[in-house]
């Protein structure tokens, strides 16, 4: 969602928060702006590109503010872009999330015969922080005036034609952080924006308030006490953030599986024990142990990793799972005692508003409460108490492809973790354990076998309403196969348990209606093949993802048939996963689609 960045230091400002703006594009967004000091604002909606076109030579300086904006309050124009400013053009801010009580304050504020010109709740906040930035106010004072009103969600830059030599940062539920150069400071809602110039950052948490001049920063409450802030070192380094000669970011990221999987396994696994160990959680194990229920929480297709923890953790760790969605979680009457509750959630990029609003909603109850999250140091992985990092390193392409597939396994080792405490045998254990071992390997020779899953895409390209099911552990996998074939190839596709057709889907069933069936020889084959059979029966169009073997016995039955190859069926998810992946990859692909940034979507959801 949206992006914001700031410069100050001793070269141009421009292009630096032109190439920051290009570098946050992935986020999505529908319309761009900047604003530099002595030069003004300049708006575009759609692309940066046209508003880097609409750049005058001379639009230079040494302190500026940038933004993508994913339209909340008013749609995506010129006029309603960031940055926006007070009613005499002094202040200048740029703000991700959403400010509750604007209605409110605008209506004060026109009393007072303030005109807006926009529909934005960004533009009040301009204006109120304008009206208290009276003379011999300092910006940074103001800001904070100002936010002491506000209720709400704000990740904010601000900057003056006053004092044309300083920024003012602050942050509220929507992440920013302040890069640390060699006489030059950054202001960023994400790392990719400033990871070409700096790999020093300092978080800043809710409440703080960070003022940058070239001299240096000071980082507040917003009351202003002082605080004194560690710097921290980013892992991810530029290189792992560009698209390394493909096409897609996607396309990128999923040959990247097999590294991922690697990379979360690494240092974890104790294939003589058959046991695992995980850092992050040692300090927690007997807390989570002795849970009676562990809640997973998560969105979109971490929710659907969830649901392969749950089964996972079940299976192996015997202890009842619940995963609910974070939008559902935080509202629902809670039944979480924290004697007996632990709450784990799962985030790609730990910055899910829903999510985070969950995991507060736990804690509120005392809850302990875990993160599975990839991005080091975001809000989800600093709120939750201890965690385990994917390290799967950064993910760009808004539909979520290698990190999914890391979460899974993530969960898998936490499954034979707290299993092994919960009577899972040794043998068992080093089962598991050499079986995770298998799954890169396994993952590259799926990516090899990737031009027959395209040629089958291609024949499937036109098809406008597709069923996914599965069932057992591949039942979370269809749903992922729907929400991918959804987002990015837009096509109307459902997941669904596959014993649920007979209930009323199966009514839907004729010839065009794809039907994605998952079905590898595991403990619920034969049963899924009669869901072909059903399906078939009724003129349905079906393409079969099975395991090496069964190819033969599903042939006669399915139009077209994909393979993985085999390994313990619990694992098995992280595997299918990668063919129903690339399946809307390249489905999109054929139907001429932004496969990286699909309409309407946004990698990082930080608004409810
Ligand atoms: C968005 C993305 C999805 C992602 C979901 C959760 O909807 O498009 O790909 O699964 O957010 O994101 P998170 O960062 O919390 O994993």
């Amino acid at each position: 969602m949206c992006g914001v960045i700031g410069y100050i230091g001793p070269r141009n400002a421009t292009p630096i928060l032109i190439e920051g703006l290009r570098a946050l594009e992935y986020r999505g967004y529908d319309s761009a702006g900047v604003f530099v000091a002595g030069r003004g604002a300049l708006k575009r909606s759609g692309k940066v590109s046209e508003l880097a076109d609409a750049i005058p030579e001379d639009f230079t300086g040494t302190c500026g503010i940038a933004h993508t904006r994913w339209a909340t309050h008013g749609a995506p124009t010129e006029t309603n872009a960031h940055p926006h400013c007070d009613p005499t053009g002094t202040v200048w801010i740029i703000h991700n999330g959403i400010i509750e009580n604007y209605a409110d304050i605008k209506a004060a504020l026109e009393k007072d015969g303030v005109i807006f010109k926009s529909e934005t709740d960004t533009e009040v906040l301009a204006a109120l922080i304008g009206k208290k930035y009276t003379e011999g106010v300092l910006l940074e004072d103001a800001v904070c005036g100002a936010l002491k009103e506000v209720r709400g969600t704000y990740g904010l830059a601000a900057a003056s034609v006053r004092e044309p030599e300083k920024l003012v940062a602050a942050r509220l539920s929507s992440p920013v952080m302040l890069g640390i150069g060699k006489d030059e400071y950054y202001i960023a809602s994400d790392a990719s924006a400033i990871l070409k110039h700096t790999r020093d950052v300092i978080y800043l948490e809710d409440g703080e308030v960070a003022t940058l001049t070239r001299e240096g920063y000071e980082i507040s409450t917003l009351s202003r006490t002082p605080l004194d802030k560690k710097v921290e070192t980013l892992e991810w380094d530029v290189e792992s953030a560009q698209k390394k000669g493909y096409d897609h970011f996607m396309m990128k990221e999923m040959m990247e599986i097999p590294e991922t999987i690697e990379n979360t396994l690494r240092g974890r696994l104790l294939p003589k024990e058959g046991d695992v160990k995980l850092g992050g959680l040692r300090d927690v194990l007997p807390q989570i142990r002795s849970a009676k229920r562990i809640m997973i929480t998560a969105c979109g297709s971490a929710s659907y990793a969830g649901r392969v923890g749950e089964l996972l953790l079940e299976e192996f760790a015997g202890i009842p799972v619940e995963v609910e969605l974070g939008s559902e979680l935080r509202y629902r009457r809670h039944t979480m005692d924290p004697k007996e509750t632990v709450l784990l959630a799962i985030s790609q990029s730990g910055e899910t508003l829903d999510t985070i609003e969950a995991i507060r909603e736990a804690k509120r109850h005392g809850v302990l409460t875990l993160g599975v999250v990839n991005v080091v140091g975001s809000s989800i992985a600093r709120e939750t108490t201890a965690g385990v990092y994917n390290h799967a390193g950064p993910e760009i392409s808004v539909a979520s492809t290698k990190a999914v597939i890391s979460q899974m396994t993530v969960l898998a080792l936490i499954s034979i973790l707290l299993g092994r405490q919960n009577g899972l045998s040794s043998t068992d254990g080093e089962h598991l354990v050499s079986e995770l071992q298998k799954l890169p390997d396994l993952a590259r020779t799926i990516l090899s076998r990737r031009e027959s899953i395209q040629a089958i895409a291609k024949k499937y390209a036109k098809v406008q309403n597709a069923f996914f099911l599965g069932r057992k552990f591949q039942c979370p996998i269809a749903y992922e196969g729907a929400i991918k074939l959804k987002e990015i190839a837009y096509i109307h596709a459902e997941g669904y348990a596959a014993g649920e057709m007979k209930h009323g889907p199966i009514a839907l069933i004729e010839p065009s209606f794809l039907s994605v069936v998952l079905v590898p020889d595991d403990s619920m084959y034969e049963k899924s093949k009669s869901n072909i059979q059903e399906i078939r029966a009724r003129g349905g169009t079906v393409i079969a993802i099975t395991t090496d073997g069964k190819e033969d016995d599903l042939k006669g039955l399915a139009d077209d048939v994909i393979s993985v190859p085999n390994v313990h069926e619990a694992l098995l998810p992280i595997l299918t996963t990668i063919p129903v992946q690339l399946f809307a990859y390249y489905v999109a692909l054929e139907r001429g689609l932004n496969i990286d940034m699909p309409r309407n979507l946004a990698k990082s959801v930080t608004v409810e």
